[in-house]
């Protein structure tokens, strides 16, 4: 499930609010206001007059960074804790922080807490909500640090939960779902195909197994990506450190992060992190479009491989009859977006001067649009496998007709008769267009003679091949479709699951 959302006040409900619920009771939810004059905002001293609310509203990244608020809360707790420990403010006032922080993470968990408007982001509303509470003391909160480095390591730490908790656990399920098929069907015949023309017949479990491999390397992707996003920025201050005397390994040890980032300057500028998670998602909606794509073709009446289940199809408004595979499309569809997040990003961050640059705000939103878009796929794809129907008779009859035997009789004259393979390959194609021409509408229509009057090898053995069965169970290099082969792939996969799992602590 998406992780709850810190919810809107309605006046401050906008565009981004789709997913978020109505506070629970209007009377009891205290919406946070911002400072209402300049000198009270958090540069005030240097101003004389606020922005324009039409200017406020575009710089401001609240309606999307609120999703970050837990994060916020914990950086800022671990924080206050560290400059206490540090002797930079008293223990009593850390503890005094600590307190108003878990507060307020109590308040937006109970739905009591609502982000109000004039507020530019989650950084400052939970310092203003802060002060509100305790006081001038929450003015001491921001020692040491920078909203730039605290957002870098909010953003941080989300990816991470949001990766271990979400995208690799969703994984994990895809692949396990095509592996009960795999198992499940481990006789079924399916016609392979090239350039979307018959080209030789496969085992359905051979085919379910390639995407198990597709989408065991989307988890070592994201893997990657989590794994980047494990270092923490905090302490970094604006881009050159701090004088006070901090301890950003205690920050970092707190948070759960498994080391710090050795330059401040970096720490402060990079979103590599990001783009690694949004390469990922790409590189991950790419697949799922691919098996969603045969899915549509699959359950159209021309192949009639496979059935959704109604739970997963929709009907037509004008054609009673029709039975449309719209969340198989649209999970294909939505590529186009998380692939437009990750450009988005890369162009935003390309040629931007060292360090923070307030074009960097604009990471979030794609960030957060990709990975929800994933996630929602990686759950539809795996509902939908997971309650299709096979037509493994409709397969196995694809997978016999036509001519998908030539290549194994090719290989049979040279195995049997010491052909070169290229003259091999031209005897079967001379038998093709000979069954074509006679109309033919496969090899079996042959006779022996026939085929004889090709080449004399061609013997009662060469006929059996024509049984597609046959020509699969001769495949038994490293990989192949051959029964035992396939066995072996599916072994290795689901020990690669087992073992990605075992790791994930699920
Ligand atoms: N809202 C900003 C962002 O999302 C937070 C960092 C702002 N830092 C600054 N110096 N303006 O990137």
């Amino acid at each position: 499930m998406k992780e709850e959302e810190f919810r809107a006040s309605d006046r401050a409900r906008g565009a981004h609010d789709q997913h978020t619920s109505r506070p629970a009771d209007v009377d009891t939810v205290r919406i946070v206001q911002a400072a209402s004059s300049a000198s009270e905002a958090a540069w005030g001293g240097r101003f004389e007059s606020l922005p324009s609310e039409e200017v406020e509203r575009f710089g401001a990244s609240l309606p999307v960074d609120k999703r970050l608020w837990r994060e916020d809360i914990d950086g800022s707790i671990a924080h206050a804790r560290m400059l206490g420990r540090c002797g930079i403010i008293t223990s009593e006032e850390a503890e005094q922080l600590i307190a108003g922080l878990t507060g307020i993470r109590a308040d937006i968990e109970a739905g009591k807490l609502a982000p109000g408007e004039h507020i530019e982001d989650i950084h400052m509303l939970v310092e203003s909500e802060l002060t509100a509470r305790v006081g001038e003391l929450g003015g001491r909160l921001h020692t040491g640090r920078s909203r730039n480095d605290q957002v870098a390591s909010d953003l941080r730490l989300w990816v991470k939960r949001q990766l271990s908790s979400e995208h690799l656990p969703l994984l994990c399920e895809l692949r396990e779902v095509l592996l009960e098929t795999a198992r499940s069907n481990q006789k079924v015949l399916l016609p392979g195909y090239t350039h979307m023309q018959r080209a030789q017949p496969i085992l359905l479990a051979h085919y379910l197994s390639a995407y198990v491999q597709m989408f065991a390397r989307d988890f070592i992707r994201f893997k990657a990506a989590r794994d980047a996003a494990d270092a923490s920025a905090l302490g970094s201050a604006a881009l050159a450190g701090t004088s006070y005397g901090i301890d950003r390994q205690m920050t970092a040890a707190e948070l759960g992060f498994s080391t710090v980032m050795i330059s401040a300057l970096d720490a402060v500028s990079d979103r590599d992190f990001v783009l690694d998670a949004l390469y990922a998602s790409a590189v991950c909606q790419m697949h799922l479009s691919r098996i969603c794509e045969e899915l549509v073709l699959w359950s159209s009446t021309e192949f009639g491989f496979v059935t959704l289940a109604d739970s997963y199809a929709t009907g037509s408004s004008i054609m009673p009859q029709k039975k449309n595979p719209d969340f198989a499309e649209l999970v294909r569809g939505k590529s186009g977006r998380v692939y437009g997040d990750l450009m988005a990003l890369l162009t935003v961050m390309k040629g931007l001067p060292l360090s923070y640059d307030k074009d960097m705000q604009e990471d979030k939103e794609p960030l957060f649009d990709a990975l929800d878009t994933v996630a929602d796929s990686l759950r539809i794809l795996t509902g939908m496998l997971r309650t299709a129907h096979f037509h493994t008779s409709r397969m196995r009859s694809a997978a016999t007709r036509g001519f998908a035997a030539a290549t194994d009789l090719a290989d049979y004259l040279v195995q049997r008769a010491g052909v070169p393979f290229r003259q091999a390959h031209e005897i079967m194609g001379n038998v093709v267009l000979y069954a074509v021409k006679q109309n033919r509408l496969s090899l079996e229509q042959l006779s022996l003679d026939e085929l004889r009057a090709f080449h004399p090898a061609f013997d009662q053995e060469a006929m059996d091949l024509l049984d597609p069965r046959a020509g699969i169970a001769l495949k038994r290099s490293e990989g192949a479709t051959g029964p035992e082969m396939v066995a072996l792939q599916l072994e290795a996969s689901e020990a690669r699951l087992a073992a990605d799992r075992a790791e994930l602590e699920l």
